[in-house]
């Protein structure tokens, strides 16, 4: 069948993938074996990420990152997530990808990981995926570091042969300082004409959300929290911001005792735009279709809802218009 007549569940859109949380424990074990480095204490007796809560999430997300290394490291994992991705009926993704992790922060050796990496992205194109990097500043290493991700993000939006950066972001721990710290950062990449999304409103409220607004993001990371605030939620649905939802996750993280719970239904009835994404899947023991079937059984979600988060997901990517329409 030609793509428009594919079912939702086969042409989702993925707005909120972290390339380095993606990795399956596997991939990470096998490249720490290959590298001589213990990283046993990351794991449990299943052999899944094994963590308390958020900050300690963070620590062994970071822990793991270590063993990638080198630009071909981050093709393998690259090649690997978008596989995974494609199995799961995901037709576009963004990944969010930090330079920090990639050569720390510095412009010629990112250069190299992100050359590695476009060619992957290249080729699995042509295998039934697209997909597009929204650079990450991790907020809790501070202001400072974030200006260089935003020059990697600049300095490379326009390489030639490449594209594949079409967004800028921050993640981390949103406790970290205020938002504002960072206006520079995403001032950079908006005058290099990227898009702009903020972690927000995960482990801080409304006013989070409202700071990431201020800092001209178009959609927010998570953003749930906007449901403890009504003339926010005016706000977000009058202005058409589109929230990047990975449900799966915040439950995993404790932010709400179950699926009945979680906002989601709740912020997409009072007219929010909202997507669903997985956004560090191994580490949530979530996949795309979980999330779908999740949503399903919670909220009664079928065809007609998953086609509303998926169109509104392409309105808001990071892409050329002709990459959406033909994406549609
Ligand atoms: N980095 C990876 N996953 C994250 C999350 N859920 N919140 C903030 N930063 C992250
Ligand atoms: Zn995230």
């Amino acid at each position: 069948p030609s793509r428009s007549q594919l079912p939702v569940s086969d042409k989702k859109i993925e707005l909120h993938l972290h390339l380095e949380g993606a990795a399956p424990p596997d991939f990470i074990r096998a490249l720490a074996a290959e590298k001589h480095v213990d990283l046993s204490g990351l794991f449990d007796a299943q052999g899944h990420y094994a963590y308390r809560g958020f900050e300690e999430f963070l620590r062994v997300y970071e822990a793991a990152t270590s063993v990638l290394q080198t630009p071909r490291d981050y093709a393998r994992l690259l090649a690997e997530v978008l596989e995974r991705s494609a199995d799961q009926g995901v037709i576009y993704t963004e990944l969010f990808v930090s330079p920090e992790f990639c050569g720390g922060g510095d412009l010629v050796a990112w250069r190299d990981y992100l050359a590695a990496m476009t060619e992957v992205a290249d080729s699995a194109r042509g295998q039934g995926i697209d997909s597009r990097a929204v650079l990450t500043a991790i907020r809790h290493f501070g202001p400072e570091r974030a200006k260089r991700t935003a020059i990697c993000a600049a300095e490379t939006a326009f390489d030639a042969g490449g594209g594949w950066v079409t967004g800028f972001g921050m993640g981390g721990a949103e406790g970290f300082g205020q938002a504002a710290d960072f206006a520079w950062s995403f001032d950079c990449a908006r005058e290099a004409g990227l898009g702009l999304t903020c972690h927000a409103g995960e482990w801080a409220g409304p006013d989070s959300i409202r700071q990431a607004l201020e800092l001209g993001c178009t959609r927010i990371g998570h953003g749930v929290r906007a449901i403890e605030d009504a003339a926010l939620m005016r706000e977000l649905s009058d202005r058409q911001v589109t929230l990047e939802v990975c449900p799966g996750s915040n439950l995993a993280l404790g932010l709400y005792p179950g699926w009945a719970a979680h906002p989601i239904a709740r912020l997409a009835d009072a007219g929010l735009r909202v997507t669903v994404s997985t956004d560090d899947p191994p580490f949530f023991h979530t996949t795309m279709r979980q999330e779908y079937d999740r949503l399903a059984d919670a909220f009664g979600w079928g065809e007609a809802e998953f086609l509303r988060i998926n169109q509104w997901a392409l309105d808001a990517a990071f892409c050329d218009a002709e990459t959406r329409d033909r994406l549609r």
